[in-house]
């Protein structure tokens, strides 16, 4: 490692969140403004440091983009630097061409290499620094569940277009007595359809953590409409899963560092509540949209804080370190920690808890 930072590299990598934009105009403006140190912006996340496509960031380039959702990168949730795709005498196999990453860095004058990410990022990024390059990661997800911060950057937006939906979709199954069913993202996680769910005012919420039983969510509904409801409000994380069965899998993708795409629990539950119940009942699958669109100001203002942090942690040469929220301060964690463990939904949580005390069913 050098000792003065000259150059600094920053990629974005997984799925897009909305507040990259705004850490990436921290991370540039505060190592151009208070540092005056050269930031290098990778294209497509660890694609582009494999492939060496970059650019280098200025001032300009980030200015007017805080409140864009996406990356001005470009982002992907393929490219692992340790197992990647190449065909050799017409066949697919994986290598590990991080060596390469490296001296891709090193030809190019990097110093230090931010980056943004959700946990397969993460991961990867502290594989790189067990290699020797000095990291320094960002926790972005909107499924907020990385466990060594108090929150990911994009959550926020995610549950404010989640709950948008539900405050539409009840108007709809008020209006037609039916029973509406809301697929949210999450992956292995409920953060999303636990916290929009009380936000909306949702009758069942069913998250991975808590299997539920059909019947259950059935008795709710139809008890609401005995006194008097004629509609029901359900919202299902990807992940839910019934009690003794497995979730749904949309499709899996070889090349990415979580293989599995959840997706069809939706219909699952609509069917079975129409069967059960003998109510109309309708999904809506949210899917990307919980991904899109502009940060909300508590995104905007946790990505500033996170990408002037991280330039901070670069240049007092503090790697292999996260930055993180531990309310109300931004702090450093390892990126061991960081990728430790998946942060879910605890069965004992108070939202639970203040959510059946308001008559949500889990199911359960
Ligand atoms: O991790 C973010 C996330 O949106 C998950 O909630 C979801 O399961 C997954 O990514 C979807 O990935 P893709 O964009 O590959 O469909």
């Amino acid at each position: 490692m050098k000792e003065k930072i000259r150059k600094i590299a920053v990629l974005t990598g997984g799925g897009d969140c909305p507040g990259l934009n705004a850490v990436l105009r921290a991370v540039v403006k505060t190592a151009i403004n208070v540092y005056g140190v050269e930031v290098v912006g990778i294209e497509d996340g660890f694609g582009g440091l494999i492939q060496n496509r970059h650019k280098v960031l200025t001032s300009h380039d980030v200015s007017g983009i805080l409140h864009r959702g996406g990356t001005i990168l470009g982002t992907t949730n393929r490219d692992n630097p340790f197992k990647y795709p190449v065909v050799e005498n017409g066949e697919k196999i994986y290598r590990d061409v991080s060596g390469q990453v490296i001296d891709n860095l090193q030809k190019l004058g990097i110093d230090a290499l931010i980056v943004i990410g959700g946990d397969g990022s993460l991961s990867i990024g502290k594989e790189l620094w067990e290699k020797g390059l000095p990291v320094v990661g960002v926790p972005k997800t909107i499924d907020n569940d990385l466990s060594a911060t108090d929150v990911t950057f994009g959550f926020d937006t995610a549950l404010v277009t989640a709950t948008e939906a539900l405050d539409k979709l009840h108007t709809t199954a008020e209006s037609h007595h039916r029973v509406m069913v809301l697929e949210v993202m999450g992956r292995y996680a409920g953060w999303i359809a636990l916290e929009a769910g009380i936000a909306g005012g949702a009758d069942v919420i069913l998250i991975p953590e808590i299997p539920f039983q059909i019947e259950k969510v059935c008795e709710k509904i139809v008890d609401r409409r005995v006194k008097g409801k004629k509609f029901s409000i359900v919202v299902v994380a990807e992940g839910a899963k019934p009690l003794g069965g497995e979730m749904v899998v949309a499709k899996v993708i070889e090349d990415s560092a979580d293989p599995i795409r959840l997706g069809g629990i939706g219909n699952v539950v609509a069917k079975q509540i129409e069967e059960c119940s003998g109510m109309e009942s309708r999904v809506t699958v949210l899917g990307h949209l919980q991904r899109g669109g502009s940060p909300t100001p508590f995104d905007r203002i946790l990505g500033t804080r996170y990408g002037a942090a991280a330039v901070e942690l670069v240049m007092s040469g503090q790697f292999g370190k996260m930055v993180s929220l531990k309310t109300p301060d931004i702090v450093a964690v390892s990126l061991e920690e960081a990728v430790h463990e998946l942060r879910k939904v605890q069965v004992d949580n108070d939202k639970i808890k203040a959510a059946r005390s308001v008559g949500v069913s889990f199911g359960a």
